[in-house]
């Protein structure tokens, strides 16, 4: 499902609804060759599963995100360009990690270590704050310093211990607070 457009106080970006065509070519951009596959790894993905994405492959993921109950899904906007998508599992999937559980990727490099991806966190957290029920929990794999800064740095707190899953990576979940200021436009 998409969620409700978001706009932060700046002006700095927008969380808006997916959209197949302008999506799913960006997903093709964004995943591709090493860049794309470093970014797989820092999404968790293992190694061994790492592969080229087709424009057809993210047509039917986009499509996915907006038809998939129990989920939200935005597309994060900069400087009028889609630069990356945050999204919510509102319904537990996972054994180790509890729900709502909060993910995202600033797709395009170029956009990253400016600030968008926490702000981008933020106006979500702040939404969810309001609308979901119980605290946001986010995980990373433990190797991806970047994301343990930014979550962190959101107020993030350790809940349990580094676990391994199925494939053998290490992971941290983290518990969001609820109480943070409203920042959304
Ligand atoms: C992780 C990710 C979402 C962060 O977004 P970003 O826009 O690059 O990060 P920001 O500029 O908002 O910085 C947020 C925090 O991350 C940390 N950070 C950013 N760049 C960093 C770097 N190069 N090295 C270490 N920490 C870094 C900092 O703590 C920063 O907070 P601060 O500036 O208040 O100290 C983005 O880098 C990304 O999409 N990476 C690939 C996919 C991924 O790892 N997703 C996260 C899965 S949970």
């Amino acid at each position: 499902m998409r969620g409700p457009d978001l706009a932060d106080v700046a002006g700095r970006l927008r969380l808006v609804a997916p959209q197949v065509e302008r999506d799913a070519p960006l997903g093709v951009e964004w995943l591709n060759g090493p860049a794309g596959h470093s970014t797989m790894l820092m999404l968790g993905n293992p190694p061994a599963s790492l592969a080229d994405t087709t424009l057809e492959d993210q047509e039917r993921l986009v499509r996915g995100f907006i038809s998939a109950q129990g989920e939200l899904h935005w597309m994060i906007e900069s400087e009028g360009r889609v630069i990356g998508a945050v999204w919510i599992h509102c319904v537990q999937t996972r054994a180790e990690v509890g729900a709502p559980e909060l993910s995202l990727m600033i797709g395009d490099p170029e956009y990253r270590g400016r600030g968008l991806g926490k702000c981008a966190a933020e106006l979500v957290l702040a939404w969810a704050s309001k609308n979901l029920p119980s605290p946001v929990t986010m995980r990373t794999v433990v190797e991806n310093e970047v994301s343990k800064n930014l979550i962190l740095g959101l107020g993030g707190r350790p809940q349990g211990d580094v676990y391994k899953d199925q494939d053998g990576l290490k992971w941290q979940n983290y518990r969001l607070p609820v109480d943070e200021p409203p920042r959304i436009a």
